[in-house]
């Protein structure tokens, strides 16, 4: 479908009216490989499985007779304005989606207001994607083995009006992607790390299966390390956030390294496999950080309770990426705008049933204690 996001939602089959329905309908949209390389998750997958596992663990208690009037799910974010706090993670590789890949994916967001983290590794130029929202966008950075590159990014970003640059430092190696290998993953010759051509990349740190021994290969030695976080922290100065961070310890470290924000993430269980999921580590990161930068999170969002719930143990804003994807899978930027706004409607009647008129009232309090 390719359908503006401004057209009738009536473009949209009536059997999709939840996150849940476009991931069930987006197998048939995509090719097998790229079905493997969005939804698979390393190792046992069982990070992925306990993303949602500690969401679903959580409980909400409902309040009455609250006054609603005025109610609003708008937030401020390093200055700027969102007309709620849910945006779209960074997700490389979109045209394996779609045709019109992230450029698809910006329009549909900025059609329901919602902020987009564009990736490193996307498959369009930076500069088309961010032209194609009115809400600023975001740059993921993977900081590049030559720091020239990485302020060639970096400079890029800012002239094409990114409003923040998120770095992500949980993947120094891909994580060990049973799904991709099993389906023989393989990028098409028609889509490709665009903003990456003419630099050396960590492209060759993918799982090395069958091949040398990842220590002693020489492949980390370029990997990041404090050092360059606080190296990066001096050449920009638009908000810095840092993601992948679930220890509070690296937290605090973050901070006193000058950081804006925190995304705590686990790669949408795609790294480290065996870790717990984000919405168990997010409680002791928001209290190292609580009120010297903002917290946001990411891992298994697929509902507005979901939002809400993340929201209640310390976060600032969500971010989503599978739901995003797949939507764009299946209905291009329709998809991606009707995604966004079900979440959003999904938070609203969450936040008015649990007696949040707005974002400030949402707290540990919404969290019902019963099993
Ligand atoms: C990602 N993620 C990711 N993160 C990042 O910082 N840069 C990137 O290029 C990518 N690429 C990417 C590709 C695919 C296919 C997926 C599924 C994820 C991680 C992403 O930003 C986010 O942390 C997770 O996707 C969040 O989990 P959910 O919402 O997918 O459950
Ligand atoms: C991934 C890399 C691109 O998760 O971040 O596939």
């Amino acid at each position: 479908m390719n359908s503006t996001p401004d057209a009738p939602l009536s473009h949209i089959p009536r059997s999709l009216v939840s996150a849940a329905d476009y991931a069930a309908a987006a197998p048939a949209h995509l090719t097998e490989q790229a079905w493997a390389y969005f939804s698979g998750g390393a190792g046992d997958e069982s990070t992925l499985r306990h993303n949602r596992e500690a969401l679903d663990a959580l409980r909400l208690q409902n309040r009455v007779l609250s006054r609603l009037e005025g109610a609003s799910t708008k937030c401020t974010l390093f200055g700027v304005p969102y007309a709620h706090p849910i945006l779209i993670a960074p997700v490389a590789y979109q045209r394996l989606a779609h045709p019109e890949g992230e450029v698809a994916m910006a329009t549909g967001a900025s059609a329901v207001g919602a902020g987009m983290v564009i990736s490193t590794q996307a498959s369009m130029l930076l500069e088309d994607v961010a032209a194609a929202t009115q809400v600023p966008s975001w740059f993921q950075l993977y900081m590049q083995p030559d720091r020239d590159h990485t302020r060639q990014l970096l400079a890029r970003a800012r002239q094409a009006g990114c409003a923040a640059i998120v770095v992500t430092v949980d993947a120094p190696v891909n994580g060990i992607r049973a799904r991709e290998h099993r389906a023989g993953f393989v990028l098409p010759a028609d889509v490709s790390a665009v903003n990456l051509v003419g630099m050396q990349t960590h492209a060759s740190f993918t799982a090395p299966l069958g091949a040398s021994p990842l220590f002693g290969s020489g492949l980390l030695t370029a990997a990041p390390t404090w050092r360059d976080l606080a190296w990066l922290r001096q050449q920009t100065d638009l908000p810095l956030l840092v993601k992948g961070v679930t220890a509070a310890d690296d937290a605090r470290r973050a901070i006193e390294a000058g950081v804006d924000g925190i995304v705590v993430s686990n790669h949408g269980g795609r790294t480290l496999d065996g870790q717990p999921g984000s919405a168990s580590q997010l409680p002791a990161v928001a209290k190292v950080a609580a009120g010297q930068v903002k917290i946001l999170v990411d891992g298994g969002v697929q509902r507005g309770t979901d939002v809400l719930k993340m929201l209640a143990l310390g976060a600032d804003a969500v971010l989503v990426g599978r739901p995003a994807v797949y939507a764009l899978a299946v209905a291009g930027a329709l998809g991606v705008a009707h995604v966004m706004h079900i979440l959003r409607a999904e938070l609203e009647t969450a936040m008015a049933l649990t007696g949040c008129a707005t974002l400030a009232d949402v707290g540990p309090h919404v969290l019902a204690q019963a099993p």
